[in-house]
């Protein structure tokens, strides 16, 4: 259910390619129940004529601080004080290093400073642009401030580029801005997630791996914390960037994951493992890199300790999921792995579909516990992690 309804959102449109984007965002976010104006920078028009947005919101859009015409309508102090949000997206580099400052050039920077409604941003630039040390101190100072940010996502880009630096997709930014208002379900609980693969080393160079993206994961975390909950993320080597708010604990092997998650869920009121954790690391990993002398070769591996069933069954579990990627015999597979895990629930997806689990934005799983089945239809992995943090939430309120 969303939580958006009958709500003022303040769309925020800066210069860049995906403002494209922002268009079917105006929809989804109506889709939602929420009231929709547009305030756009500059630049964004140059990208995506004001008439789109008007013609999508149904309402005038904003671009103009100086004009006494466009003042007399709903003005910057009137549009701060309408906006339960301020959505900002595509936020932009340059709007990102205006709002860290706090300056006011601007239509859409002005209603930023004079708002007192929460303001999410939606990066989008490029992969070389988002790392660059300034945007990267930006970013720091807009999330101490409170600033909610979402993504970027990684991928291709427009220039041609790989990397991070890709504004979310519109359905996924509604998933993050309507646990904003929802009740903290969380609230007062400390969520300890493991994501990603782990890489075991063979020699200094090489190692064993697999394709775990480690998206499920970012994104269980940041509704969690969206949720109230203080989150903390054990991530395997991944290129995502840290969700909003968590605190973020990053790790190579299984051996480092399951010292990190041991020690965190000590603390912990609920531990989720969704990370992709290799099951066998090499017996002894070689001082220098493995010459090719021979036609064949042995690898000696032994296996890796089993973290969740090792939190499952200590003395002071918290309430404990595991993650159960099946290729058949999904269901049954799962069920058997909530008892010898001891787990109080179990997710199980079906990772022989091309269309979902790894490395894919989308997924499909059933939601398994003791008492309970409940099938989640494919939808993004975000809108899935929200309603599985939801049903966390109740199972711990019962
Ligand atoms: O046994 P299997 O790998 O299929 O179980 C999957 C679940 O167990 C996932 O939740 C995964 O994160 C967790 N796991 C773990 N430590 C391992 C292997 C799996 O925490 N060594």
């Amino acid at each position: 259910m969303s939580h958006l309804a009958n709500r003022n959102i303040l769309l925020g449109v800066t210069g860049g390619i995906a403002a494209y984007k922002s268009a079917d965002l105006v929809r989804r976010l109506q889709d939602a129940g929420a009231n929709v104006r547009v305030a756009m920078t500059h630049g964004a028009t140059q990208f995506v004529a004001p008439l789109t947005f008007q013609a999508l919101s149904g309402n005038p859009v904003h671009t103009e601080l100086l004009d006494p015409g466009a003042e007399a309508g709903m003005g910057h102090i009137e549009l701060a004080k309408w906006a339960d949000l301020l959505l900002i997206a595509p936020a932009s580099a340059d709007f990102m290093a205006q709002l860290a400052h706090g300056m006011g050039a601007n239509l859409l920077a002005t209603v930023c400073l004079a708002t007192t409604a929460p303001i999410a941003i939606a990066p989008a630039m490029n992969q070389a642009m988002w790392s660059n040390a300034a945007t990267q101190a930006n970013k720091e100072v807009l999330i101490n401030r409170g600033i909610h940010q979402f993504g970027p996502g990684a991928g291709s880009q427009a220039c041609g580029d790989i990397g991070e630096g890709r504004m979310l997709e519109a359905t996924e930014l509604v998933a993050l801005c309507s646990p904003l208002f929802a009740k903290k379900t969380l609230s007062g609980k400390h969520l300890v997630i493991t994501a990603g693969p782990t890489r075991e080393a063979l020699d200094p160079i090489r190692y064993i791996s697999n394709n775990s993206s480690g998206k499920m994961g970012f994104a269980l975390a940041q509704q969690a914390r969206l949720a109230g909950a203080e989150v903390t993320l054990i991530a395997g080597p991944v290129q995502l960037d840290t969700p909003w708010g968590c605190k973020r604990i990053d790790v190579t092997s299984a051996d480092d994951m399951f010292e990190a998650a041991i020690l965190n869920a000590k603390k912990a009121d609920i531990f989720i493992a969704t990370a992709a954790v290799a099951d066998y690391k090499a017996l002894e990993i070689a001082d220098q890199k493995i010459k090719k002398s021979t036609n064949e070769l042995t690898l000696s591996l032994t296996k890796n300790p089993d973290i969740v069933a090792a939190v499952g069954n200590s003395k002071h579990r918290p309430f404990t999921v595991g993650f159960a990627a099946e290729t058949q015999d999904v269901i049954s597979y799962a069920q058997d792995k909530l008892k010898k895990k001891n787990l109080d629930m179990i997710v199980a997806n079906d990772v022989s579909r091309s269309d979902i689990g790894f490395n894919s934005d989308k997924n499909a799983v059933t939601l398994i516990s003791a008492d309970q089945q409940i099938t989640l239809d494919i939808d993004s992995k975000m809108n899935i992690a929200q309603k599985i943090i939801a049903l966390i939430a109740s199972r711990l309120a019962l």
